[in-house]
């Protein structure tokens, strides 16, 4: 049984005071309600990590992850953060290319490749995303385009790597918009992309690969979303920022 998971993505949302109040409000929330073997990341600014961390406690379900890391070791790179940092502090996993680090940073393919070779040399989770812009889905080039993301920045890794990795498809045109792919949209993407890592590392590496949906996700097609046989969880960016919606959704993945 592949390991379903709901992620939160707060992106740069939220002052100190207000996050520590919504993981209180989640921690309480989801230690009351949430049943099964549905696991929780909360993926929180930089600052944050380390008090997210302790506020969450010693949770067998939730934990903590960053955005980001650098691909460097550590050294003269003013402003990053190392993924030997993460580790210190005990986060256990980390978002690697999200599609507005891709749009807004020029994060691509090689790059993002050494991003993921150092969260696994530190032994953290890499979420790694992928997905296609608006454009690219209306030229029907984008079951190529996301077998291109997920060729060109995991596919050096051995079968026992890549099975470290989550993988999380985002289609740009569902992040933030409200509009969200439909769950055969969604179901067709994880399909292409688990018979992809099936073409490179064989069906049985494919079918322990957690690969979550991102994009729009909410409490009202949370259900559908998370019915789909390759959908595993989601990445939710909006909705994670509120605590009775983001419990609704980790209550929808039924595990
Ligand atoms: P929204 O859920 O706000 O569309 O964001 C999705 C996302 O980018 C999660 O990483």
């Amino acid at each position: 049984m592949r390991q379903k998971i709901v992620a939160g993505n707060w992106k740069m949302n939220k002052t100190f005071q207000e996050g520590k109040a919504l993981t209180s409000e989640l921690v309480g929330m989801i230690n009351d309600e949430v049943r099964g073997n549905v696991k929780v990341i909360l993926c929180v600014p930089f600052p944050y990590l380390d008090t997210v961390r302790s506020l969450v406690g010693q949770s067998s379900r939730i934990s903590v992850g960053a955005q980001n890391c650098s691909e460097h070791a550590s050294g003269a790179y003013t402003g990053e953060v190392a993924a030997s940092m993460l580790k210190s502090i005990e986060i256990p996993s980390v978002i690697i290319g999200h599609s507005e680090r891709r749009q807004y940073f020029a994060e691509a393919g090689v790059l993002l490749a050494k991003k993921v070779d150092i969260a696994l040399a530190n032994g953290l989770t890499p979420i790694y995303c992928c997905g296609e812009p608006l454009e690219v889905r209306e030229r029907n080039e984008h079951e190529t385009l996301v077998r291109k993301q997920v060729e060109e920045s995991l596919f050096h890794l051995s079968a026992e790597a890549i099975q470290q990795v989550v993988i999380a498809y985002e289609p740009v045109w569902a992040i933030g918009t409200g509009k969200t792919a439909t769950a055969q949209q969604a179901q067709d993407m994880h399909a292409v992309i688990r018979q992809h890592l099936a073409g490179k590392y064989g069906k049985t590496v494919a079918e322990t690969i957690t690969i979550l949906y991102g994009g729009s996700v909410n409490a009202g097609n949370a259900n559908e979303l998370f019915a789909c046989p390759d959908v595993d969880g989601g990445l939710v960016g909006g909705a994670s920022l509120k605590s009775r919606e983001f419990t609704d959704i980790i209550k929808a993945m039924k595990a």
